[in-house]
């Protein structure tokens, strides 16, 4: 059986990685004391799936136990912890990553999850929106172009202008993403912040703030898709929901923010993700729940919501959805899929700079109005309000996503919801979904 091996030579920290590895992935854990332990388990049991190691060990630390692997043809994910990561990951780039000790455990879990589910080669590449490059005018960085999945061209070098000629060429072959390397992606984060204020402060419109916020919450979960949550990530994230916070209180139509998503293309999953997130800080504030830190947490939910799920699933969410509420289907695929909101809040709880409630946001979004949601089917009294609001807008979302109308489309959901949500902290967000479709 695979499994993923754990270095470390204190007994606390190897417990805490054997919990929360268990606890949200379904491989074997197996520990080791030190670098020559960890070759013995591994001729022995054959290769593990990743390493996770610490650096300063005393029968063969770190760097060397990544070096004899590399020797032996072991070509295996390795993650390093230690206290000068940055430094480590200069001399050794191959690494799959290093993390910054002392907050590991967290950081540790969401880059296996993204391991687990990525081939490493994809990691060596990062996707960024093209109309948010488009945005920004110039790049900083080489940009290039997917062949394939493992196969990138270099399209625009490094200080070239990036004019709107450009993004329509690109687009004009259906193509959404261009793509930096994981070492610019690291400076791209850095920036992210000043990029962002910059590019909003310039904005020449509410509409146009509107699709700048959408672009910068689809660019993050991108980058998020491919790097994991690490912390600068996070950092970005947070920033871009607070683009969010601030775009939707001058937003008077908070569907125009739809039609303007509906005709661009981008992935799925992506775009899923962005108007769940605006559209959740937008209802939320239409109630009147004004509070930033309110909104913060719904937009930072919708990030994260479904981290552990695989992409395509997306393609037919709503099948997908309907399964996992029957049950009585114990089809393995079905089974994972009814869990991840267990898998994603225990993942989230283990991120730390996050605000409290993302993980019960998370926990209970696919609960439902009628007691028949999952993974709990749980009490409508039971829900909480932010819950809610996430609820009726990722179902709003999924009900009009493939609409040729979306007014039309919108008006059906209002009618055919109307009963499911005529109670409790769902009628008020009901309530204001009407009022802006009336705008
Ligand atoms: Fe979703
Ligand atoms: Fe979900």
């Amino acid at each position: 059986m695979s499994y993923i091996l754990v270095v470390d030579d204190e007994a606390d920290i190897r417990d805490i990685f054997e919990l929360i590895l268990k606890r949200s992935f379904s491989l074997e854990v197996v520990l080791a004391e030190s670098g020559n332990q960890a070759i013995e388990v591994i001729r022995t049991r054959g290769v593990p799936k990743v390493v996770i190691s610490d650096m300063n060990m005393l029968d063969g630390d770190g760097v060397y136990l990544f070096s004899t692997m590399r020797e032996s043809g072991w070509n295996v994910p390795f993650i390093l912890c230690s206290t000068n990561a940055k430094e480590v990951q200069k001399r050794y780039p191959e690494m799959y990553g290093v993390i910054e000790k002392p907050d590991i455990v967290g950081p540790v879990a969401l880059m296996v999850d993204s391991l687990l589910k990525r081939s490493s080669i994809k990691l060596t590449f990062v996707p960024i929106r093209i109309t948010f490059l488009m945005r920004l005018g110039s790049t900083s960085y080489d940009l290039h172009m997917a062949l394939s999945d493992s196969n990138f061209v270099k399209v625009l070098n490094a200080g070239d202008a990036f004019v709107v000629g450009d993004a329509s060429r690109f687009q004009a072959k259906n193509i959404d993403y261009l793509y930096l390397t994981a070492a610019d992606a690291d400076l791209f984060l850095q920036s992210f912040e000043k990029n962002l204020s910059m590019l909003s402060d310039s904005a020449r419109s509410t509409s146009d703030l509107t699709g700048l916020s959408l672009d910068s919450l689809e660019s993050v979960e991108r980058m998020a898709r491919s790097l994991g949550w690490t912390p600068d990530v996070l950092h970005a994230a947070k920033h871009a929901v607070d683009l969010a916070v601030k775009t939707v209180s001058l937003e008077s139509n908070l569907f125009r923010a739809y039609k303007l998503r509906l005709s661009s293309g981008g992935g799925h999953y992506a775009r899923h993700v962005g108007l769940l997130a605006f559209l959740s800080c937008g209802f939320c504030y239409k109630l009147g729940w004004v509070s930033e830190s309110t909104q913060m947490k719904l937009g930072l939910a919708a990030l994260l919501h479904d981290l552990t799920v695989d992409e395509e699933v997306y393609e037919d969410i709503n099948m997908w959805n309907q399964a996992a509420s029957d049950l009585a289907d114990k089809t393995p695929a079905v089974v994972k899929y009814r869990n991840h909101p267990y898998e994603v809040a225990n993942l989230v709880l283990s991120m730390k700079n996050l605000p409290p409630d993302v993980d019960q946001i998370i926990l209970q979004h696919h609960e439902m109005r009628d007691g028949l949601g999952f993974p709990r089917g749980l009490n409508p009294n039971r829900i909480s309000p932010m819950a809610s609001v996430f609820i009726i807008v990722e179902d709003l979302i999924n009900f009009t996503a493939d609409a040729v109308d979306l007014d039309q489309s919108i008006q059906d959901f209002l009618k055919v919801k109307e009963s499911m949500y005529s109670m409790g902290n769902f009628r008020k967000v009901f309530e204001a979904m009407r009022e802006s479709a009336k705008v």
